[in-house]
């Protein structure tokens, strides 16, 4: 028939170290779509890193940049996205995602992530204290909203390439 799936774009959320990258890419292999990693484009875009860009425009103007690739990136055709871990947490970007696409969100123990995003620096956020600590506090906050998601799956179990999820 001439007529198109109305297939929507899968989108990854959950905290640093769940996956989403990685996962993503496997993901997207699988099913023939693009991927592409939001923070990824951002830096892309702004031509600094997501840490650069903290630094010097603070996060609010992250979100906003964050906010605005989301809803760009989601405007075509179907892609596979990995999100930063703070993406879902904004309302419009969460209205967003909810309108255009399913939303997957990747959990995995405390213990497991820590371990995954242990000693890498690119994280402006894991850098302002404790990463356990920090990471604990996201955790409490964001699970509540992440828990919005269609699908939630667990990546504790990861195959092992999961864990050098980094190169960013
Ligand atoms: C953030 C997660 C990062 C990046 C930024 C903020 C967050 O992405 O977007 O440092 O708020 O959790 P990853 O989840 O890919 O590390």
């Amino acid at each position: 028939l001439p007529v198109a799936l109305p297939m929507r774009s899968i989108v990854l959320i959950g905290l640093m170290g769940a996956g989403k990258s990685a996962v993503g890419r496997r993901l997207a292999a699988q099913l023939a779509l693009p991927f592409h990693d939001s923070d990824a484009e951002i830096e892309a875009a702004a031509g600094k890193t997501v840490a650069d860009i903290f630094a010097s425009e603070g996060e609010a103007a992250f979100r906003a940049r964050e906010r605005a690739m989301i809803a760009e990136l989601l405007a075509g055709p179907p892609i596979v996205l990995a999100t930063g871990g703070g993406a879902f947490m904004d309302p419009e970007t969460r209205a967003v995602i909810g309108a255009r696409a399913i939303s997957v969100w990747l959990r995995a123990t405390l213990d497991v992530l820590l371990a995954r995003v242990r000693g890498r620096t690119h994280r402006p956020l894991l850098n302002q204290g404790d990463p356990a600590e920090i990471l604990s506090r996201l955790s409490a906050l964001r699970a509540p909203v992440y828990a919005e998601a269609d699908i939630i799956v667990d990546s504790t179990e990861a195959p092992p390439d999961m864990t050098t999820e980094t190169v960013a």
